[in-house]
């Protein structure tokens, strides 16, 4: 596994392998790895002849308030298990090297990126379309990675790619779970042991609405009332518990065939998102 820091000497590989025909699977990341982007690499690495990892805490996407720099950095850990996983080059920017003095630039995902985790979070989603859109141009991918667990991130991922006409294509890929539910993240590790039993309750209760929607229940805004009535004694806040249309995130007053359930909560101080999606049941 190559590492590279340099975003100039990361184009100049992109378009070498490109002069061979080969294709290009990237993942990019924030490190504190788990499951989630192991699976992630293993599909870039099915799909593609080559696969770039980056590893980028972007502080654009983080707020002033938010755990920018207690966020987990276990660099070493994070070599190792993209070089176990077949990785071919761990791209490694500064925030120097990304964000150059001067640099100013955002560019607003639209309306998408306003509601529910945007409404938390100002600015999240401009700093992770941002980002997202330079370390293509850096990467230069032929297939770019994402987990489903962070749905809205997904959207607006797919909206800048369309809308920009980058010439690559997303891959969403389903939600790894611990063995009891949990969506896994790499803030998990902030829970102690009574809230991590606590935010099992996140999990349960949206695998609640599908099975409810499963057994025919058609009365969603009923389902999502009971879906937080359950859902609350457990948690410290539900920022969000909504039924959404899964192309614009819309909240859905009636029952429609694709469906996405999505929710943010708050357990102890730690923020976690997790949602499922429906669809042709
Ligand atoms: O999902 C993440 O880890 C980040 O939001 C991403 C896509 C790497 C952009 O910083």
């Amino acid at each position: 596994m190559k590492e590279i820091r340099n975003p100039e000497l990361l184009q100049k590989w992109a378009a070498a392998q490109k002069r061979r025909s080969r294709t290009i699977g990237f993942v990019p990341t924030m490190g504190a790895l788990h499951e989630g982007h192991l699976s992630l690499v293993r599909a870039a690495k099915k799909e593609n002849d080559l696969v770039t990892a980056s590893i980028f805490v972007n502080p654009a996407q983080f707020g002033p308030k938010e755990d920018l720099k207690k966020y987990p950095r276990p660099i070493q850990r994070d070599r190792e298990l993209l070089r176990k996983a077949g990785v071919d080059i761990v791209f490694l920017p500064s925030a120097k090297t990304m964000y150059p003095e001067g640099f100013s630039l955002s560019i607003d995902p639209g309306p998408v990126g306003r509601i529910l985790c945007g409404k938390f979070r100002p600015g999240h989603f401009a700093g992770v379309a941002t980002v997202v859109a330079k370390l293509f141009n850096m990467a230069q991918p032929d297939k770019a990675y994402f987990g489903a667990k962070d749905y809205q991130q997904c959207v607006v991922i797919k909206n800048l790619v369309r809308g920009l006409d980058f010439d690559l294509q997303v891959k969403i890929l389903p939600t790894i779970r611990e063995k009891d539910g949990l969506a896994m993240s790499s803030r998990n590790i902030y829970l102690d042991s009574g809230e991590r039993q606590r935010a099992r309750a996140i999990s349960q209760t949206l695998f609640w609405v599908r099975s409810q929607i499963l057994s025919g229940r058609r009365d969603i805004l009923k389902i999502k009332r009971q879906a937080i009535a359950r859902l609350k004694p457990a948690v410290d806040r539900i920022q969000y518990f909504e039924i959404a249309d899964p192309e614009n995130l819309k909240s859905l007053g009636r029952y429609q065939l694709r469906m996405v359930v999505l929710t943010a909560c708050l357990v102890g101080k730690t923020r976690l998102i997790d949602n499922v999606i429906m669809s042709g049941h």
